[in-house]
């Protein structure tokens, strides 16, 4: 049998108790530490916070295809360094995850790595093409069991083929996840909010229309079909607007923003860093603010990364030409620790909720996002509220470096991460 032993835990402000786990499962929680250890590993949580694992909705494995940018361990080590336990897949791999097998293939390559769960996704439309549906119920009656579907990366813009695959998932409780962009509102060159800026700078322009359009357009399908829509990586003021309108008619509509929109504004395009280039793009600060808001008051569900690896090949060109994306996972909780808490948007609970329970419901992941209670599979994140961390890129387990958060002081870092009752890893390393 193992035993791990966290000691003078904050369970999520919830004040200091000590926890003992056995064979990946808690316990006991209480005043433990006085009955003396008896050969258990323990962990000192002295002036920590411990959180339910953490959930990652919206990562970016480049295995198969672009191991040169991150492979499924590569991963898996950046988000067990981030604080957590399970992360979806995006299928925009090459091959794309539209079948069974290679959906079971990343749940294989996942258990091998073990640091943590790692969930694929399954393409909407065979080959991300955007017409003819994926073998969506072969992918969910198969050992990886998908459950969200999402042509991440690309728009399911044909509303037709939106419909089918809402109606399609609904028989199994499955959740499309949408990458809401109307292609002909953003155009193929887009690369930059459309605004004063963009026009300045002669960047193709990305209107948030193209954005909020879809959304209005899905939330609609998702009414008429009953079935369940995931917006990812939410970024205007306005989608915000028509979420907030949608729960409230009670359409099955939940919703993702990145660490990124949470923070970074279009301004930093104007010294054309390709670092900053990202889909959908940086916002100006009235939508930051609108993101921030709607999180803290749970219009919002979940913080999502979108880890975006990409070698320097692919990133380091003239803005038009660079890769979308940015790395988010060994970041985003000291990002959300940083803008929402100590801001006091948000406590401990609600970053509980916000990167695990919530993402782990959406997700149907039911061992993760689990109270902090007797029973429950012991997978957690200790949190440190006061470190400070100044990022480094250069120290990341990633094998890319398109790390927007290089050389910011954050306030809040992950200090553990355990997954069934092992440390898988501790201040920035594996163990
Ligand atoms: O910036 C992005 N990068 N946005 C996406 O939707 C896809 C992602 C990628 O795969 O690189």
């Amino acid at each position: 049998m193992s035993a791990l032993l966290v000691t003078g835990a904050d369970l999520a402000g919830a004040g200091a108790q000590d926890v003992l786990v056995e064979d990946g499962v808690i316990v006991e929680i209480g005043s433990i530490g006085a009955k003396g250890s008896r050969g258990w590993d323990v962990l000192d949580a002295d002036g920590l916070v411990v959180l339910p694992g953490l959930v990652d909705l919206h990562t970016h494995l480049r295995e198969p295809g672009r191991e040169d940018a991150e492979t499924i361990a590569s991963g898996s080590a950046a988000a067990a360094v981030g604080g957590f336990t399970a992360i979806l897949a995006m299928a925009n791999t090459s091959p794309v995850t539209d079948t069974a097998e290679a959906a079971e293939r990343i749940l294989d390559l996942g258990r091998a790595a073990g640091l943590v769960d790692v969930v694929p996704v399954g393409a909407v439309t065979k080959g991300l093409g955007g017409d003819e549906l994926a073998e969506l119920g072969l992918m969910h009656r198969s050992r990886a069991g998908v459950t969200v579907f999402s042509d991440d990366g690309r728009c399911v813009h044909d509303a037709r083929v939106m419909r089918r695959a809402l109606e399609y998932v609904r028989a199994f409780g499955g959740v499309v996840s949408q990458h809401a962009q109307d292609p002909h509102l953003a155009g193929p060159q887009a690369c930059a909010h459309e605004g004063e800026l963009s026009g300045r700078l002669g960047l193709p322009g990305w209107p948030g229309i193209a954005e909020e359009s879809i959304v209005a357009r899905d939330v609609m399908l998702a009414r008429h079909t009953g079935s369940r829509l995931h917006v990812a990586h939410v970024s205007t003021a306005g989608t915000v607007e028509v979420l907030r309108w949608a729960k409230a008619q009670g359409v099955s509509v939940t919703a993702e923003v990145t660490p990124h929109h949470l923070v970074l504004t279009t301004d930093l395009l104007a010294g054309y860093d390709p670092t900053f280039k990202v889909n959908p793009p940086l916002r100006p600060q009235e939508d930051v603010d609108a993101l921030r808001e709607a999180l803290a008051d749970g219009t919002i569900d979940a913080v999502a990364t979108d880890h975006a690896p990409h070698a320097r090949h692919d990133k380091e060109h003239a803005f038009v030409d660079a890769a979308f994306g940015m790395v988010g996972l060994e970041t985003s909780l000291s990002v959300v620790s940083d803008v929402m808490v100590r801001s006091g948007r948000l406590d401990w609970a609600g970053v509980a909720r916000i990167m695990s329970q919530n993402p782990a419901r959406i997700a149907g992941l039911p061992n993760h996002g689990r109270a902090l209670e007797v029973g429950a599979p012991a997978n957690l994140t200790l949190v440190d509220p006061s470190a400070e961390v100044t990022v480094d890129r250069g120290a990341s387990l990633s094998l890319s470096r398109n790390n927007p958060w290089h050389g910011r002081t954050l306030q809040g870092a992950v200090h553990a991460t355990v997954l069934r009752g092992r440390v898988t890893a501790q201040k920035g390393a594996l163990t």
